[in-house]
């Protein structure tokens, strides 16, 4: 197959649509986030990549944090969170919150599937600090389980491409993870 360089600034397809919570000056402020990623097993950890932004201040200040998982039906909520910034407006009416275990890391009742994150370290990086949290609890609406486990297609999560700057649904399941490649032969 023939390739052509695409340049260094690539990223991986698609990324998950997060919105990422803190109480920022005793107000809970909330960010959209693409550069998310479970890093951890045991115990569960969860980085999330922050550039400069007003969330930062209460990550470190409060070390807690919460990561929310929206639906479609949230797209125009999200995408708010990322243009505007708490240190302009205040974003902490944009939700209704609720909190589980930790004081300082608010949750977004309407999103399907949220989770409290107790920091573990602050990776400075030239642009951004990777933020690790451990998964303290996550929650879920009943609605969006089958068999107990959380159902994508419930969930109806969206995606981020970059630098194209869209939004996608979830497609259609593909294979099994741990299964497809068992009768694999080269
Ligand atoms: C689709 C989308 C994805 C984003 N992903 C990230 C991200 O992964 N990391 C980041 O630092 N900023 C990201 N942003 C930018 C922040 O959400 C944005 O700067 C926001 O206003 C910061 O809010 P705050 O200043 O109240 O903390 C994203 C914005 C959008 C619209």
């Amino acid at each position: 197959m023939d390739k052509v360089k695409l340049g260094h600034n690539a990223f991986t397809y698609p990324m998950p649509m997060t919105l990422v919570g803190a109480v920022v000056d005793g107000k809970p402020n909330f960010m959209a986030v693409g550069w998310v990623s479970r890093v951890n097993a045991r115990p569960p950890m969860i980085a999330v990549a922050l550039g400069s932004h007003h969330t930062n201040a209460g990550i470190h200040e409060h070390g807690e944090f919460s990561v929310n998982i929206p639906d479609i039906e949230l797209l125009k909520a999200v995408d708010y969170c990322g243009l505007v910034s708490g240190k302009r407006q205040d974003k902490s009416g944009v939700f209704e919150l609720f909190y589980g275990d930790l004081a300082h890391a608010p949750m977004i009742q309407a999103c399907p599937l949220t989770m409290e994150c107790r920091l573990v370290q602050a990776v400075q990086l030239p642009t951004n600090t990777v933020f690790i949290g451990e998964i303290v609890e996550a929650f879920i609406g009943e609605q969006y389980l089958t068999d107990g486990k959380p159902d994508i297609q419930k969930l109806r999560p969206f995606t981020l491409t970059m630098p194209d700057n869209r939004y996608w649904a979830v497609g259609d399941q593909v294979g099994r993870a741990w299964g497809s490649g068992r009768d694999f032969t080269t």
